[in-house]
């Protein structure tokens, strides 16, 4: 699957078949995590792969009572080794640097099981303190999620985001992208959109184009076939 379909197509999968996920399947998904970026390579998380049906029914409990998440045959608990990002960081280790550490593991982890057909959810809500308890995770080591994986029996919608042109800003905070094409200077995406809005002004304006204006003539002229 191409990388941006995959993180189009993806979806927090919270309903799952009563079917085992193949082992080899699960080693992938904990490769995908190894391999994720880390501040300075530091590598300070350890995945807790975690099928014991008791286990797993106890740490649902932990989770604000999600109880659906039990059906999955298969969780991966992310942890981070505070230890470790304190020593080499300090406190913005300790503090920013473990959480995106995990973070990075973990959504390498999620695209990799919906690239090999599984479903997996992201789950941030639990406590902490019972989930290290169930799972013996010393005190430097902190759960930082819990991921839920399984073959999916559902089929959820995609859920809204607000679109570019309110969250990507240009040069300074607050200054919005109307038009990202335009910004970027891609002319090689010239949607239909573009293509007329471009003709349009090709027409009208001629030799008063810019040096820029004139080479997205060009291009327009090329892709009109002119
Ligand atoms: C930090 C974090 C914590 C989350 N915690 C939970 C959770 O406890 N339970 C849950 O069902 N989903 C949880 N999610 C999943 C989000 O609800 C989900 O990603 C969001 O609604 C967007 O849906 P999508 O993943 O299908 O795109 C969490 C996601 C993140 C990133």
């Amino acid at each position: 699957m191409e990388t941006f379909e995959c993180i189009s197509t993806r979806r927090s999968i919270r309903r799952y078949l009563d079917i085992p996920v193949e082992w080899d399947k699960i080693g992938t998904i904990l490769e995908a995590g190894r391999l994720a970026p880390s501040s300075g390579n530091i590598q300070d998380w350890n995945f807790i792969v975690v099928q014991d049906e008791d286990k797993r029914k106890a740490i649902a409990e932990a989770s604000l009572r999600q109880h659906w998440m039990s059906k999955a045959p298969v969780y991966i608990v992310v942890c981070s080794d505070l230890k470790k990002s304190e020593r080499v960081y300090g406190v913005r280790g300790n503090r920013l640097y473990s959480i995106q550490n995990s973070a990075a593991a973990i959504e390498n982890m999620l695209l990799t099981a919906h690239s090999v057909g599984l479903g997996a959810c992201w789950i941030g809500a639990f406590d902490e303190n019972v989930v290290s308890r169930v799972l013996n995770i010393p005190d430097y080591a902190r759960p930082q999620a819990i991921i839920t994986i399984g073959y999916s029996d559902e089929k959820p919608k995609t859920p809204q985001r607000f679109p570019l042109t309110t969250v990507a800003f240009l040069e300074k905070y607050g200054n919005r992208i109307k038009d990202m094409a335009a910004v970027m200077h891609d002319y090689s995406v010239v949607t239909e959109r573009n293509l007329k809005k471009g003709k349009a002004i090709f027409e009208k304006t001629g030799n008063l184009l810019t040096e820029k204006g004139k080479e997205l003539a060009k291009k327009i002229k090329e892709k009109l076939g002119k």
